[in-house]
């Protein structure tokens, strides 16, 4: 079972999977807490230097850049994860490329979605959790946490697309997004989360 959070800049994402890691745990589920860019060594060492960087990249080499280590992350650790029958929790996943280099850059949608293809060898999210919040309270989220990487980086208007790109691909595909207001408390979020992970783990007999 893969569980994939996605959102803008400061939607609260890392903390949610934080809590539904631990409650999961607690229910002796073999859960697993992974991210992008990320998540293998190969991923976390280009993370950290891709990130920060001030050089100019542009958006074909972004894109292939996250590709690259999500081929990684697949290979090494979703695939297997999944085969083993873990729940894998994974912060951002193949929505961001689209929502990041589709939408926000401009690179071809298509093309995304041949390279998602071929990198995820077929692995598809059973449920997206998308905290929807304002870019305005998203940013100032980051702006008060630690140094800001290249995208918190970014104007407004390039935020606001990535609102808009992940709107309409969860009115695209309601079946797998759930929807839930990022502005909520952080605990009544959770619980809702919760309630909805529960459900859809015991429609798989889990
Ligand atoms: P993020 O989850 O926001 O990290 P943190 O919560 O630690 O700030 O991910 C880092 C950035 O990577 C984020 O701004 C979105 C970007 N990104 C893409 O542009 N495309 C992708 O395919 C992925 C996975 C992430």
């Amino acid at each position: 079972m893969l569980i994939t959070f996605e959102g803008i800049e400061g939607c609260g994402k890392t903390t949610q999977i934080a809590l539904l890691h631990t409650y999961l745990e607690k229910k002796g589920l073999n859960v697993i807490k992974t991210r992008e860019p990320g998540g293998t060594t190969f991923g976390e060492t280009l993370r950290k230097v891709f990130l920060h960087t001030n050089m100019e990249v542009y958006p074909l080499s972004e894109l292939l850049v996250f590709m690259a280590m999500r081929a990684q992350h697949v290979e090494e650790l979703i695939q297997p994860a999944l085969k083993e029958g873990k729940v894998v929790l994974c912060d951002r996943f193949i929505d961001a490329s689209y929502a990041y280099q589709g939408y926000g850059r401009g690179v071809d949608l298509g093309i995304i979605e041949t390279l998602n293809r071929l990198v995820t060898k077929g692995v598809r999210p059973n449920l997206t959790v998308l905290l929807d919040c304002s870019v305005e309270n998203g940013l100032k989220r980051k702006a008060e946490s630690a140094d800001m990487d290249r995208f918190e980086k970014e104007e407004l208007a390039f935020h606001n697309k990535i609102k808009k790109a992940y709107e309409k691909m969860s009115k695209a595909d309601p079946k797998r997004f759930f929807v839930i207001d990022g502005s909520l408390d952080i605990d009544t979020i959770h619980r809702t989360i919760r309630k909805k992970v529960v459900a859809l783990l015991k429609n798989y007999g889990i």
